[in-house]
C-alpha cells in the first residue's frame, strides 16, 4: 500500500515525499508538471535511493485518476496539486476555481469509491483572513482577499461536508503558514517560474544578483517596526507535519495549523538572511501590497497536542538552506 502524493514534484510536495520515504512509506507521485519540473523526480530518487512511481496526470481528469487507482493501491492521499499564485488568481479567477475545486472533488470522489479513507489536504493560513493573531483552528474564518484563498476555504468546506455524510472518512486540513527553506542537501527547493511573489525566493534572487533590490511592501503597519509580520516555517518541518498527520489520522475532519508560532517582520527577516549568509540585501520601502495583512502567526498548540509535532528548525536554518539551494541551482 502506498501514499498518493498529488503535486509531489512541487515545493512542499517534494519535501513531503522525502519525509514520507524516510519514515518507510511507499509513495506514488501524480503531477501534471504545470508548475514543476521532471528533474525534481530525479533529485528525489537520488536523495531517497528509491525508484518512485510517477504519473504525469492532471487530477481534474477523472478517467486518468481512475486508471491510476486501478493500477495502484493506496492507503492514503496527500493532495498538494493546485494553483497558488495569489495575484494570478485575482486576474484569472475561473482558472483557480475550476482547477483547485475540481481536483479536490475528483480525488475525494475516487477515494470514496475505492474506500481510501485517509485524505490530507493542503490548506493555508490565508483562510483566516484578517482575524486577530495568533490564529487558532476554532476561529470563525473571515473572507480572504483573493480567489486563491477562497478556493482553500471552499475545499475545506467540501471535505467537511463529505465527512458529515461519511463518518468513517479521515480528513486532515493542514493550514500552512509561510513555508520557506529547502532540503539541507540543496537537491530540492523552491524554484518559482518568473519573478517570485514571495519574500524568500525574491531575496535569494537579489542575493545572486539576478534581481536588483528587494521592495519592502509597507513600513506603516501597526507592528513593532512597521513591516508585515509572518510565521515562517522550514519546509522540512512542514513536510514532517504531514507525516505526523498521516500517522495520527482518525475519523472525522481535523484542522491543524502548521507554523512555528513565532512572528518575524520583513526587516528582521532581511537582517537574519544577511547575517547568516554574509550577503547584503539592498532594499527600498514601497507602498503596501494590496491584500496583505499586518500580522499572521499560528497558535500551534493543537498540532503539538494531537499530532505530537512541533517545528524544530529556526529562521537561521531556513535562510541557510534556501540560499544553499539557490546557489547550487540558479543559472543565469
Ligand atoms: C502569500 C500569499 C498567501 C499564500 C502564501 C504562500 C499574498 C497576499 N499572500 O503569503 O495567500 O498562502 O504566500 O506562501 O500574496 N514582502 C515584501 N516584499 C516582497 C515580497 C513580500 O515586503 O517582495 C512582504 C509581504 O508584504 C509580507 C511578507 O513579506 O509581509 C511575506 O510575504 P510573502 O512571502 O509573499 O507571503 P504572504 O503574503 O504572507
Amino acid at each position: 500500500m502506498s501514499i498518493l502524493v498529488t503535486g509531489g514534484l512541487g515545493f512542499i510536495g517534494s519535501h513531503t515525499v522525502v519525509a514520507l520515504i524516510k519514515e518507510g512509506y511507499k509513495v506514488v507521485i501524480a503531477d501534471n508538471l504545470s508548475n514543476s519540473k521532471i528533474e525534481v523526480l530525479n533529485a528525489l530518487e537520488n536523495l531517497t535511493n528509491e525508484t518512485i512511481p510517477f504519473y504525469q496526470i492532471d487530477v481534474i481528469d477523472e478517467d486518468a485518476v481512475s486508471r491510476l487507482f486501478e493500477n495502484q493501491k493506496f492507503s492514503g492521499v496527500i493532495h498538494f496539486a493546485g494553483y497558488k499564485a495569489v495575484g494570478e488568481s485575482v486576474n484569472e479567477p475561473l482558472k483557480y476555481y475550476r482547477n483547485n475545486l475540481l481536483s479536490t472533488i475528483t480525488l475525494a470522489n475516487i477515494c470514496q469509491k475505492k474506500g481510501v479513507k485517509k485524505f490530507i489536504f493542503s490548506s493555508s493560513a490565508t483562510v483566516y483572513g484578517s482575524n486577530r493573531v495568533p490564529f487558532d483552528e476554532t476561529m470563525q474564518l473571515l473572507p480572504t482577499t483573493n480567489p486563491y484563498g477562497e478556493t482553500k476555504a471552499m475545499c475545506e468546506r467540501i471535505l467537511g461536508d463529505l465527512v458529515q455524510a461519511n463518518g468513517d472518512f479521515e480528513v486532515a486540513l493542514l493550514r500552512y503558514f509561510n513555508p520557506i527553506g529547502a532540503h539541507p542537501s540543496g537537491g530540492i527547493g523552491e524554484a518559482p517560474n518568473g519573478i517570485p511573489n514571495n519574500l524568500m525566493p525574491f531575496i535569494t534572487q537579489v542575493a545572486t544578483g539576478k534581481l536588483k533590490e528587494l521592495q519592502v511592501f509597507g513600513d506603516d503597519y501597526p507592528t513593532p517596526d512597521g513591516t508585515g509580520v509572518r510565521d515562517y516555517i522550514h519546509v522540512m518541518d512542514l513536510a514532517e507535519g504531514h507525516v505526523a498527520a498521516l500517522e495520527n489520522s482518525k475519523p472525522g475532519v481535523h484542522i491543524y495549523n502548521l507554523g512555528t508560532g513565532k512572528g518575524t517582520s520583513v526587516l528582521e527577516f532581511i537582517e537574519t538572511f544577511e547575517r547568516v549568509n554574509k550577503i547584503k540585501i539592498p532594499y527600498k520601502v514601497v507602498p503596501r501590497r494590496v491584500g496583505d495583512v499586518a500580522y499572521s502567526y499560528a497558535d500551534v498548540s493543537k498540532a503539538k497536542r494531537e499530532l505530537n509535532w512541533t517545528a524544530k528548525r529556526n529562521l537561521e536554518h531556513m535562510c541557510r538552506d534556501a540560499w544553499n539551494f539557490e546557489k547550487l541551482n540558479s543559472k543565469d
